[in-house]
Order: structure tokens, then sequence, then C-alpha cells
């Protein structure tokens, strides 16, 4: 039996994950692909860290002696945030390695070029990971988009800031215990910043703009707002109205997108959406509409999406395509600005 070599960048919340769930699925994905996975290294910031629960994989704290002398065939990137993840992921689909990401940030800024350096050595770079947490939102998209048109999006795409709400609602405890616990879960991110700030979903909603219709909204006309000056007695009157603050995401085929806490009432589809979850409603011309919904964020429901795209990565077909259909009013949009 031929063997894959996967290396594993980060041990945080998210690398942690991966390797357990690489190692707890270990006989069922050698199984379905008919192959055995090995890892062969996996790069660590602090080697000094005791890390008794890693003992099966070489750990190293250099990213040359992750490519090695032969390769990896993929390169798992639990890094987060711009570098030194975009150098490593660079240089590693250059070495010919695939590459899979949960990075939203990169993505939303670079997927571009690194999407195209992909194409160019004959691997790919994939991401379902980077939107809707462990949701298969990119993969459920790509289905629907063979024949159905997108009219619009909304979404709530950041498991923090609604674990936030919901735990201020629900406890009645103030926005830093409620964001103390998210972090604790492993919700939030090292740095906590973009998850309140909004800046996080936002992101996410590029990523996914891109990923629709090809193109994505311009980041400085996007109206971005996150729940970090949200009150618990906001939060305690509206509920007294019967109603709830949600952070959303609402994007819509022409390129309009806005990001942020919306008071919304129990007939509003993504009132019951709490705690950890994400969710995303999509309407199509043909289908009408779907909502996925599920975790959004922690170890195991982002672990459960990349180990998805490593799977996909040996299925003959991919969800990931060249050319994602471009809506009418964007079309429209770019001829008259002589843009296509
Ligand atoms: N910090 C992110 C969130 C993790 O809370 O949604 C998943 O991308």
């Amino acid at each position: 039996m031929s063997e894959i070599k996967i290396a594993l960048l980060g041990l945080g919340t998210v690398g942690t994950g991966v390797y357990s769930s690489l190692l707890k699925r270990k006989p069922e994905i050698e199984q379905l692909l008919g192959k055995r996975i090995r890892l062969s290294g996996i790069l660590i910031k602090n080697p000094a860290k005791p890390r008794s629960d890693f003992q099966k994989a070489p750990l190293y704290s250099e990213f040359e002696k992750i490519l090695g002398k032969e390769a990896p065939n993929v390169v798992i990137e639990a890094i987060g945030g711009i570098e030194p993840a975009r150098t490593y992921i660079t240089r590693s689909l250059e070495a010919g390695c695939h590459v899979i990401s949960a990075n939203k940030d990169l993505i939303a800024r670079h997927g571009e070029e690194l999407i195209r350096l992909a194409k160019e050595k004959g691997v790919r770079f994939v991401y379902e990971a980077s939107v809707g947490g462990g949701i298969p939102v990119l993969r459920t998209l790509r289905e629907l988009l063979r024949i159905n048109k997108v009219q619009h999006v909304e979404g709530i795409l950041n498991g923090t800031s609604n674990f936030i709400l919901s735990h201020m609602r629900t406890t009645g405890c103030t926005f830093p215990e409620a964001l103390e616990l998210a972090q604790q879960k492993g919700y939030a991110e090292p740095d906590p910043t973009n998850d309140i700030e909004g800046l996080d979903a936002f992101y996410k909603a590029m990523v996914l703009s891109k990923w629709i219709y090809g193109v994505q909204p311009l980041w400085e006309e996007a109206e971005v707002k996150g729940i970090g000056n949200v009150r618990l007695e906001e939060i305690q009157l509206a509920e007294q109205l019967g109603l709830r603050l949600k952070h959303l995401v609402l994007l819509d085929d022409s390129l309009e997108l806005k990001v942020k806490p919306v008071l919304v009432d129990s007939e509003h589809p993504l009132y019951g959406v709490e705690g950890v979850d994400n969710a995303v409603r999509i309407q199509t011309d043909l289908l009408g509409c779907l909502t996925l919904q599920g975790p959004g964020a922690g170890a195991e429901a982002t672990a459960s999406a990349i180990v998805e795209d490593f799977l996909s990565l040996y299925e003959t077909g991919s969800v990931y395509q060249d050319k994602p259909a471009v809506s009418e009013v964007v079309q429209r949009k770019q001829a008259k600005e002589g843009t296509t």
C-alpha cells in the first residue's frame, strides 16, 4: 500500500484538533483512500513545551525541516494570520505539496495568488474550513452553483460572537466573562480582536463572495461592525421586547456586503441559532432557500472540515473548480467599469 505523507503546521486549537482527528480516523481514512497516511512532521513554535501526546510524529521548530529532503504530499496550515503562514504555504506549493488551510484572513487577501500558484504547480490549495467552521458551506454551494444562481446569502459566520451574545443573554454574565469562556473553549482566535470587531466574519464573507460570484466586494465599501460595544443591558432589554441581537453577514449578487449586529425577532430564521453555531441561508433562483447550520468554531468542528478537504484531494473531480459563475449584476457592473 502506498503512503501519503502529511505535515502539520501549528499545534494550537486547530492543529491539535487535526492531529487527534487524523489519529482517531486513521483506519477509516486509509480504507477510503487505499493508502497509508503518516504524519511526517509537525511545526511547533515552542520546542521547550512538554507535549507527551505528540510522540508519534517528529516535532520541528524550523519550517525547512518540514519540507525536508523529500517534501510531504500534503501540508496542513493551522497557524493563522498572514505571516509566516503565507510564506510557508507558498514554499509548500512550490515544493509540489497540496495545501489545506482554514486561514480566512489569508485566503480573503491572497487566496487568488495561492490558487494560481497551486495550478501552476499541478497541486491543490483547498480551504473548506475557512468559512463556517465544520459546516460544509463551500462544498454545498459548489454543488448548488452548477445550476443555481445565488441571489443573496445571510449568515452568522463568527462562532465567538454568537457564543458571547447567547451566553450573556442566557446567564447574565458580562462581555469580558463571556469572551474569556469563548477563549477557554478554543472558539476565539489567540488575539480575539478580529472576532469581536467583525473582521473575522468579514474575511469569511470575502472568501464566500469570491467562491459564489468570482469577485469580492470593494473592501472599503463594505459596512463592518463587531459586537465589541454591546452591553448586557441592551441584550436584556431586547430580550424583554422579544428580540435577540445577532451578528449577521448580509451579501447579495450586487456585491453589497454588510457585517453587523442586528436585532431580530422570533420570526427571523436565525433567531434560534445559538451558542457557537454558525448558520448560512442561501437564496437561489431555482432551489429557493437553503439553510446550513452547525458548529462554526472549535477544534473538532474545524478539524472535521480539514479532514474532509484532505479526502477531497484524493477524490476524482473536485469542488474547487477553476471558474465560479459571476452573477449577471456583477458582469454588467464589470462591463461598465471595463474590469472584466
Ligand atoms: N474564531 C473563529 C470564530 C474560529 O469564532 O468563528 C472559526 O473560524
